[in-house]
């Protein structure tokens, strides 16, 4: 828990996450109650930001033959793309990259721009961030990449990235720290 005057100072910090209820954070880890979903919920608690978990949904790996067509990316883009603003990518750090179950959401980005190109139209200049999250503070150089990348070519503001570490459940205070600068 945290206590009231550091939610009043983290609201000052995450006015980006708190202006207009347009911010909605991807959850995207193999485990639904874990650091990185801990880190989320930090935010959650200090923000308006809402949130998705990628296990929640069925989404299949990216098929050339838009076999996948009838899963669940399609209508969950639906949903988030004209609703929000700004998309912060929750990833735990596994092999020195995103997760498996974030970069199947990112391959299925392709979908939208075959066969959904309105819809993919209309990331255009909207905003995307990534929190990781790993056990220490060693994350290697290039991370945040292809998420850099990704929003260029989508058209999409690069707001950053900020880098966590859970230890015995406790999120680290530079993580936080960076987070509050990231997102203020
Ligand atoms: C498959 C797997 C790969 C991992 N690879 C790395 C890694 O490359 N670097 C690192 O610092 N931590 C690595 N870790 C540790 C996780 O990043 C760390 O435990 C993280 O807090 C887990 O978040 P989660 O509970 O959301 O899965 C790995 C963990 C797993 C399960």
């Amino acid at each position: 828990m945290f206590s009231f005057a550091y939610a009043e100072q983290s609201q000052k910090y995450f006015q980006k996450l708190t202006t207009n209820n347009k911010t909605i954070i991807i959850l995207g880890s193999s485990r639904s109650d874990g650091d990185t979903r801990a880190v989320a919920g930090f935010l959650l608690k200090n923000s308006a930001a809402a949130m998705i978990d990628l296990n929640d949904y069925n989404i299949g790996y990216f098929d050339y033959g838009n076999k996948n067509a009838d899963d669940d990316f399609i209508p969950l883009m639906r949903k988030i793309i004209p609703r929000y603003e700004r998309i912060i990518f929750a990833t735990p750090v596994y092999w020195y990259s995103m997760s498996a179950v974030m970069k199947t959401f990112f391959d299925r980005i392709s979908d939208l721009l075959k066969w959904e190109k309105d819809l993919g139209r209309e990331l255009r200049g909207k905003a995307m961030a990534v929190v990781s999250c790993s056990g220490s503070d060693d994350l290697i150089d290039g991370f945040d990449m292809p998420f850099r990348e990704s929003a260029d070519y989508l058209g999409m503001e690069y707001l950053g990235h900020a880098h966590t570490w859970v230890k015995e459940g406790k999120i680290s205070e530079k993580g936080k720290q960076r987070m509050m600068e990231l997102f203020k």
